[in-house]
C-alpha cells in the first residue's frame, strides 16, 4: 500500500468526517502515552454543550472544559458565526506593522476586563508563548529601564508555564524539565505551597501556607534584588493537580516584589475567563501584577489565542527613542490573527450577556458541597482541593506504581463512564464547562465517584 492511501484517514464526504480512522500512526501525540491511545483509542468527533460524541455518537461529558479552556461549553453558535464571517471578510492580515481593526477592540475589550492599570495586550497564540513574552518583556523591561543586571527568573515548584524553553526553566514539573539540557541560565524557584499534613480536605484557599511566599527574601538574599527581574506564578497551580493559594500568599508576595522592585507576573492561562467566579484571578485575590498571561478561555478555546496584559509603566518604559523604531523585537506571525480576533469578541460578549463569570461563582459553593460529599468517604482518598470550579482528588496509588491507577480512570471514565477528565499521577482533576447546571454536577461526581471506586 502506498504511503499516501495508508495515511488517508477519512474521506470527504459528511458522514465519513466521523468515521474511525484507519491509521493512527502517523501522529505522534502530545503529553499522550502513545501507544496506549492507540491500542485503545479514546476518540471525540463532535461537541455540543456540555457534551464531547465519539465517532458512534456516544455521549461522553466534558468533565474538563477541554484542557480548562472550553468555558461556555461547546459548539456556540455566535462565536461559530463570528469565526465563519471572519474567515470570509479578512483571513489574515499582518500585524507588524499593519493592523486590523478587530485587533485593537480585543486589546481594549481584554484591558478592561483586567483590574488595576494592566491596560496593554500583547497577542501570541498559546500559554507557552505568553509565558515566554512575559518573560522576555520582563528582562526588556529592565534593560530599557538602564537595569540591565536583572536577568534573574524566578518561578515556582509545580509550577506550569507550558512548554517554551522559558516556560519550562521557570516551571516546576520535574518531567517536562529532565529531559531537556540545562535551559536557561540563572533561573531559581520558590517552594510550592502544598502540604497535605496541614492543607488536607480545605475548602477553596487553605489557611496554612501564606509564609512560604517569605522564601523569596531568602532568594533576595542568596542572588540579590539587583539581579532579579520578574517572579511568575500561577494564582492557582493547575497542572499539578490544583494548588489554590494559601490565605494571603499572594497579597504577601506582591508585597515583597514591590519592596526589592522585581516584577510579579501571573499565569492565568487556566485562571482567566471565569474559572474562579472572576474576569480573572487577580480580581478574586485583590491582587495586581505588573503582567498577565491569559489564553485557552479568551477564544473558548475555537482558536488558538494567547496573550500578556502589561501594566502601564512596563508598556510606557518602551515608548521611548525615535518613532520610527521598532520597540520591542518581539511577536508572532499569528499575533492578533484576525479569525481569534473575530472568535474572541464573540467568546467575550457571550461571557458577557449569559453572565458566565457570575454563574461560576454563584455556583462554586454547590460545586464545593457536591465534590466534598460524594467523594470524601471514599476510602483511599487522601486529599480533595477545590477553588472556583475546580477539583483534584488525590487517592492512593495502585500497588503496580505511581500514576498506573490514574491512567485507568482515563480508561474508565472514557470507556465505562462516558466523561472525560485530566489526571496528575494519581489524581483525578475535574474542572468542567461553567455553563454546568446543578443537576449535572451531581452526574459529574457520582461518575468520578464510580470511576476511583472501580480502579482501586
Ligand atoms: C498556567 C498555564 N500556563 C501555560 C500553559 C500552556 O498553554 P499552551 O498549552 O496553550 O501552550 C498552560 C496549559 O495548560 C497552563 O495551565
Amino acid at each position: 500500500m502506498s504511503k499516501t492511501s495508508a495515511l488517508r484517514v477519512v474521506g470527504a464526504d459528511d458522514a465519513a468526517t466521523t468515521a474511525i480512522p484507519n491509521d493512527l500512526a502517523a501522529f505522534w501525540m502530545p503529553f499522550t502515552a502513545n501507544r496506549a491511545f492507540k491500542a485503545r483509542p479514546r476518540m471525540v468527533a463532535r461537541a455540543k454543550g456540555m457534551y464531547y460524541y465519539t465517532p458512534e455518537g456516544r455521549p461522553v461529558m466534558d468533565g474538563t472544559a477541554g484542557l480548562w479552556c472550553s468555558n461556555a461549553g461547546h459548539g456556540r453558535e455566535p462565536i461559530v458565526e463570528a469565526i465563519q464571517k471572519q474567515a470570509a471578510e479578512l483571513d489574515f492580515s499582518p500585524t507588524f506593522q499593519y493592523g486590523h481593526p478587530k485587533a485593537f477592540e480585543l486589546a481594549s475589550r481584554i484591558a478592561s476586563l483586567a483590574p488595576g492599570d494592566l491596560d496593554h495586550v500583547f497577542f501570541c497564540n498559546s500559554g507557552s508563548e505568553a509565558a515566554d513574552t512575559a518573560l522576555k518583556i520582563a528582562l526588556a523591561y529592565w534593560n530599557v529601564r538602564g537595569k540591565g543586571s536583572k536577568t534573574r527568573l524566578i518561578g515556582r515548584e509545580r509550577g506550569y508555564h507550558g512548554v517554551g524553553f522559558g516556560g519550562i526553566t521557570v516551571g516546576g514539573i520535574v518531567p517536562n524539565r529532565k529531559f531537556f539540557g540545562s535551559l536557561l541560565a540563572g533561573a531559581d524557584h520558590l517552594p510550592h505551597t502544598y502540604n497535605r499534613e496541614k492543607q488536607a480536605f480545605s475548602k477553596g484557599e487553605p489557611e496554612w501556607g501564606a509564609h512560604l511566599a517569605d522564601e523569596l527574601e531568602r532568594l533576595v538574599a542568596l542572588h540579590d534584588a539587583s539581579t532579579i527581574a520578574a517572579v511568575i506564578v500561577e494564582p492557582m497551580a493547575g497542572s499539578t493537580g490544583v494548588l489554590p493559594p494559601p490565605q494571603g500568599y499572594l497579597k504577601r508576595l506582591r508585597e515583597l516584589c514591590d519592596k526589592h522592585d522585581i516584577l510579579l507576573i501571573f499565569d492565568e492561562v487556566i485562571t482567566g475567563f471565569g474559572r474562579l467566579g472572576a474576569p480573572f484571578a487577580s480580581e478574586r485575590y485583590g491582587v495586581v501584577p505588573d503582567m498577565l498571561n491569559f489564553a485557552k478561555g479568551v477564544t473558548n478555546a475555537t482558536t488558538p489565542m494567547g496573550g500578556v496584559i502589561a501594566r502601564k509603566h512596563i508598556h510606557d518604559a518602551f515608548m521611548n527613542g525615535p518613532e520610527h523604531v521598532v520597540e520591542l523585537f518581539h511577536g508572532y506571525t499569528y499575533s492578533a490573527h484576525p479569525l481569534a480576533c473575530a472568535a474572541g469578541l464573540a467568546t467575550l460578549d457571550l461571557y458577557r450577556d449569559e453572565g458566565v463569570f457570575d454563574r461560576a461563582k454563584a455556583l462554586e459553593p454547590v460545586w464545593a458541597d457536591a465534590v466534598f460529599s460524594h467523594l470524601k468517604d471514599i476510602p483511599g482518598v487522601l486529599d480533595i482541593r477545590q477553588v472556583g470550579l475546580t477539583a483534584a482528588i488525590d487517592f492512593e496509588p495502585s500497588k503496580d506504581g505511581v500514576g498506573k491507577r490514574g491512567f485507568a480512570c482515563i480508561d474508565q471514565a472514557f470507556f465505562d463512564e462516558g466523561l472525560m477528565i485530566r489526571t496528575a499521577g494519581d489524581t483525578v482533576v475535574v474542572t468542567p464547562p461553567l455553563i454546568i447546571s446543578e443537576t449535572e454536577i451531581g452526574e459529574l461526581v457520582e461518575k468520578v465517584g464510580r470511576v476511583i471506586r472501580a480502579t482501586a
